[in-house]
This record gives structure tokens, sequence and C-alpha cells, in this order.
């Protein structure tokens, strides 16, 4: 299954997902007495947002999805996909058409009054954080590398997307047992330097804690809080071609599906975070702007009674093509499911495409029996719940992966709807 999500996810370039911070804040102050060598004592005071409404911006979408098509008014915070972890500690990977791109992002961000934020690492980046964060003279390095990244592209905050901190992720990511203690010491020594106090430090993090030296996920991550701004769970890809059924791509809930299906949800995710003690108001709850397409014969797709469901067995070697953005991979953003005839658009199901919206995932399906694609994705009415979800579990807000998957702000104007 590993080798499947590695192959699929690496084809779709999908990468990192962050979050991000705020511009209206009620301006809660949090003292973090950080010891550092276990003598000296600092207090660094940090003020977290009171409320995240972000997305990711992919350059490698910027062709199609311009900086101006992004709606500046309905964001707090942006984040810029991706730079990469490199080689050298002391050089954070942008590429030639990034240092052109980012400033001009940068530069879009302060002129709406949105915070601007660079994303490190993803699925692709995160080879050598693991080396980056492993001594106390890299720690500095690093930190260092990225304040000056930081200061010369005028950042408000870094959203580090290690993908993971103790385990692999794409397959060639340096890995040590040391990862997370690590990763905590160096988020430690950022906080310390100088102007970074009232940076914007997040992390986008899996829906499992991040991995301890026994290889299970830590218990206590409390420590983590009190110096990232907030985490963005990325809630999505809990189900795709290398599962073995068709199942939910971004579940907000898999405690009512069947036992051998609750492979995660947003409930689960934040579940995990705040027992580990993560508080759930440093949580952003990363949702999808697309879904995983399969191809299911008619005599799996509809039950005793016609209708379309999730759970159902898929041909896995004729896996659809996508939308232009991911011809291999099956992935559909919102707006490729409007241009493939799935949903209107206005994102309601087409005429003569079967719809079921499956209660305890709260997402909904489609299926074309014409061609035996069934789509696992996010409508308004998902986006909507999850919304209320993130109000009623007090969490700081959400992080869209990504800005240029939406159709006419949907997906995001029913988020925030709700909110
Ligand atoms: C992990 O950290 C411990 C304690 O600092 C150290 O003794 C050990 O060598 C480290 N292991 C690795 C694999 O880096
Ligand atoms: C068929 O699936 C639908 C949608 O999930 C469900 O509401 C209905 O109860 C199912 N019918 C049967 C007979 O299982
Ligand atoms: C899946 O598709 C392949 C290629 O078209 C076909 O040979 C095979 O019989 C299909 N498998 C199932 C279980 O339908």
């Amino acid at each position: 299954m590993r080798a499947f999500v590695v192959l699929y996810i690496l084809l779709f370039t999908h990468i990192s997902r962050a979050a991000s911070s705020s511009l209206s804040t009620s301006h809660r102050k949090r003292s973090h007495s950080l010891l550092s060598r276990g003598r000296s004592s600092r207090t660094i005071e940090t003020t977290p947002p009171s409320f995240v409404s972000s997305a990711w911006f992919t350059s490698w979408h910027s062709s199609d999805f311009t900086l101006s098509d992004i709606s500046w008014s309905k964001y707090t915070t942006l984040n810029y996909a991706v730079a990469t972890t490199t080689t050298s500690v002391s050089t954070i990977g942008l590429t030639a058409e990034d240092k052109q791109l980012l400033p001009q992002f940068v530069q879009a961000c302060k002129k709406n009054g949105v915070l601007a934020i660079l994303s490190i690492g993803g699925w692709t980046g995160s080879r050598y954080f693991s080396t980056a964060v492993s001594t106390s003279t890299n720690r500095k390095a690093f930190a260092k590398a990225v304040m000056k990244v930081v200061l010369q592209y005028q950042l408000d905050g870094i959203d580090f997307d290690w993908e993971y901190p103790g385990r692999q992720g794409i397959g060639n990511n340096r890995v040590s047992k040391n990862d997370s203690a690590n990763f905590l010491l160096f988020l430690q020594t950022l906080r310390l330097q100088n102007g970074a106090k009232n940076l914007v430090i997040s992390a986008a993090v899996s829906m499992s804690v991040f991995t301890g030296s026994n290889g299970h996920p830590l218990s206590d991550v409390s420590g983590f809080a009190k110096v990232l701004s907030y985490i963005a769970i990325m809630n999505y890809d809990n189900f795709g071609p290398w599962s073995p059924v068709v199942g939910p791509n971004a579940a907000l809930d898999d405690s009512c599906a069947p036992l051998q299906y609750q492979d995660g949800s947003a409930k689960s995710g934040v579940k995990a975070w705040t027992s580990a003690g993560f508080p759930a108001d440093q949580i952003v709850l990363g949702v999808a702007t697309y879904g995983h397409s399969y191809r299911v014969n008619p005599s799996n797709a509809y039950n005793a009674s016609q209708q379309i469901h999730p759970y159902v067995p898929f041909n896995s070697t004729q896996q659809p093509s996508g939308d232009k953005w991911n011809p291999t991979t099956g992935v559909f953003d919102f707006w490729g499911l409007i241009n493939a005839g799935f949903l209107n658009a206005d994102g309601t199901p087409a005429n003569g495409i079967d719809y079921d919206f499956d209660t305890c995932s709260q997402t909904p399906f489609v299926y074309n029996s014409k061609t035996d694609v069934m789509v696992s994705y996010d409508d308004a009415t998902s986006f909507a719940a999850k919304g209320n979800y993130i109000k009623t579990a007090g969490l700081l807000g959400f992080a869209m992966w990504e800005a240029g998957g939406d159709s006419n702000d949907i997906l995001l104007d029913a988020i925030r709807s709700a909110l």
C-alpha cells in the first residue's frame, strides 16, 4: 500500500500544504519559557492568530491560476508552495521560477492585507529535513537560513511541511529516530532568532502525531504547541487508488464507517493531536478541493436499492485519467469535475450522474455509469459540514489544498459561511 501511495502521490506532484495565520487577532499572548541548554532560560511571547482562513498557492499551477485569481478578501493567510530542503543546511531551495514569483506573491499578499507564508518541504522537498535538524550546529545554520529567506522575501511566516519526522514519506528522505525530538529543538532555536518572535511558524502534519524514537506517535507534543503558531492537519488522501476499495478522500468522521475502513478522518486526527496535548485552538483543518477517481463496474457500483455507495471494489488496472492538472493520477480538482461533466457549473451533480452523500464521512460520491467512473470528492455540503465542525470543536480555522482547485469559490464560500 505504501508503495502505491508513494507512486501516486509522487505523480500528483502533490506537495505541501500548510496553514497560516491571521489579521484579526484578539491578541491572546502566550508566554513561552524556552530552556536553552538547560541552563539559561529565555521567555518569548508570540501572538497566535485568532482565526485562520488559508490556502496553498502552487507555483506549478500559477500559469492557469494566477495571483490575481486568488480571492484575496476571503483569506487571512496564503501559503506559497513550495521551497525545498537541500543538501546544504544553509540553503533553502527555491527554483529560478520561485525567485521570480515569490516576490510577486508577497507583494500581492501585502497589498491585500493577507499574511504571506512560505511552505518548506512537501512530498518531494522533505528529503534533508532530518539532516538539517540533526545537530545543534545544523539547527543553528538551518534557523539562520530560514531567517535569511524570511528577511530577503519579507515573509510573515514559514510553514514546515516535513513529510514526515521519524518516518519515511516519498521513499528517499533521510529519516532518524531522533527526528521529532530534533525538530522540536530546531523550532525552539528558530523562535529565538532575531525577528522570529512574531513570525507565523506553522507545520503541516499528518493525521497521526509526530513519530517518536520508538516508532510510535509521541504521547506528548505540548512542547511543539509552545513554539508553533499552529499545525494544519492534512486530512486528505484517506483513500485513493492505492486503497482496497473506493472510500472517502477527506472524511469528516470515520468512527461510523465499517470497522475495516476506519482509515482516519478530521475528527480522528484532531482527537489524536489533542490527546497528545496539542490545543484545539492551535489546530487548523486541512481541507481538499480535489477528489480521487476509480473505475467501478456497474455490478459493484449499485446496491439493492439501485443507489451508489462507498466501500465498493474498483479495477485498479483501469485508472481513469483525472483533469488536466492530473492526467495520470486520476485526481479531479473541483473545477475538473465540472469540466468533465460530473457536476454542473454550480457544483451540483449533473443530469445522468449518480450521487450519494455518505452520512458518516459527510462527503459526496458521484458515478458516471457510461464510463464506469466513480469519484470521491468534496462539495459545498461537505465543506459546510467541515466548517461547522471547525466551529464546534473550537479549531483555529482551515487550510485549503489548493486555492486553484475551487470553482467560483463554491467550496471556499461554503466553509467560510459555516464559520
Ligand atoms: C539520538 O539522540 C541520542 C541522544 O542525544 C544520541 O545519543 C543518538 O546518537 C542519536 N541517534 C541518532 C540516530 O541520531
Ligand atoms: C443503498 O445505498 C444508499 C446510499 O448509501 C442507502 O441509503 C441505502 O439504504 C442502501 N440500500 C440498501 C438496500 O442497502
Ligand atoms: C480490470 O480491467 C482489466 C483491463 O481492462 C480487465 O482485463 C480485467 O478483467 C478487469 N478486472 C475486473 C475485476 O473487472
